[in-house]
């Protein structure tokens, strides 16, 4: 890939103190150093409630995604619930304008398959929207089925990819699944920008994983995320993860 779609982003303008968006630690960061894409794939993983979608969020409306989600087509809305943060953003883009992209949210998936299922019913016989998806509508699947229906039919390459928390519907296979699809389209000049609390997903090879924490966000390895680290000390021994946790042995 010659250039990102997306290099940096910061904020040249101070938020005001009074709003809740000044103390999360992700718009500190933003504001005191900005926050720069080197890797065609990039993720931010943190605690609930660090920040990451306010900021992938504010980062998709920016580009010109609705704020529910959905590619830049979608105009629906059902809820007002983004943050103000966009407007405060400045993007740097590459030269290269992607040729696709889809933003994902994941609480609003639901709204972007009625909203598909809403265009077919009044598109008057033309091209179906839903083709694009795989041809079978996504709420007849499960969640896991339409989100990798999506990826595998809707993601065509060239394109910017905003998803937030895409192994939530996933199992353990799925996740294999996804990475198979974005690591195609990687090859196909895409870009990631992703929000996840998935250990195996962090695990994509040769990208960039953004920690998120109080004191600032940091480029780390995976394999020194909070996220990795719990994970694989619970699992090499559960047993004793367990009782440390409740702070008694399990009774079978
Ligand atoms: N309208 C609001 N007013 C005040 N605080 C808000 C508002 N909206 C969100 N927040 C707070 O902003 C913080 C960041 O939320 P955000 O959804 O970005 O976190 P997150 O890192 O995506 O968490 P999770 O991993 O649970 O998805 C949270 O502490 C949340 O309570
Ligand atoms: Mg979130």
């Amino acid at each position: 890939m010659r250039d990102l779609y997306i290099r940096s982003m910061c904020l040249p303008e101070p938020i005001p103190r009074e709003n809740y968006l000044a103390k999360l630690p992700v718009v500190r960061h933003l504001a005191d150093r900005g926050i720069e894409f080197h890797k065609q794939v990039t993720f931010f993983v943190g605690e609930n409630g660090s920040g990451k979608s306010t900021l992938i969020e504010a980062l998709a409306i920016s580009q010109g995604f609705n704020p529910e989600g959905g590619t830049k087509n979608f105009c629906f809305s059902t809820e007002n619930s983004h943050s103000e943060l966009c407007n405060y953003l400045r993007v740097a883009r590459g030269t290269v304008y992607p040729r696709d992209g889809f933003f994902l949210r994941a609480e609003s998936f639901y709204n972007v398959a009625s909203n598909i299922d809403q265009m077919d019913r009044e598109g008057g016989g033309g091209n179906r929207v839903i083709n694009s998806y795989g041809g079978k509508s996504l709420h007849r699947q499960s969640h896991g089925e339409s989100f990798l229906a999506l990826v595998e039919n809707r993601f065509g390459g060239r394109g910017l990819y905003i998803l937030d928390e895409p192994e939530a519907a996933l199992s353990p296979g799925g996740i294999i699944r996804l990475m198979q699809n974005m690591d195609e389209l990687v090859r196909n000049d895409s870009q990631f920008i992703i929000a996840t609390h998935s250990p195996m997903l962090l695990a994509f090879p040769d990208a960039e994983v953004y920690q998120i924490r109080e004191d600032g966000i940091a480029s780390v390895r995976f394999q020194d995320t909070d996220h990795y680290r719990t994970t694989v000390r619970f699992l090499q021994n559960p047993e004793s993860a367990i009782e440390d946790i409740l702070g008694r042995e399990r009774a079978d």
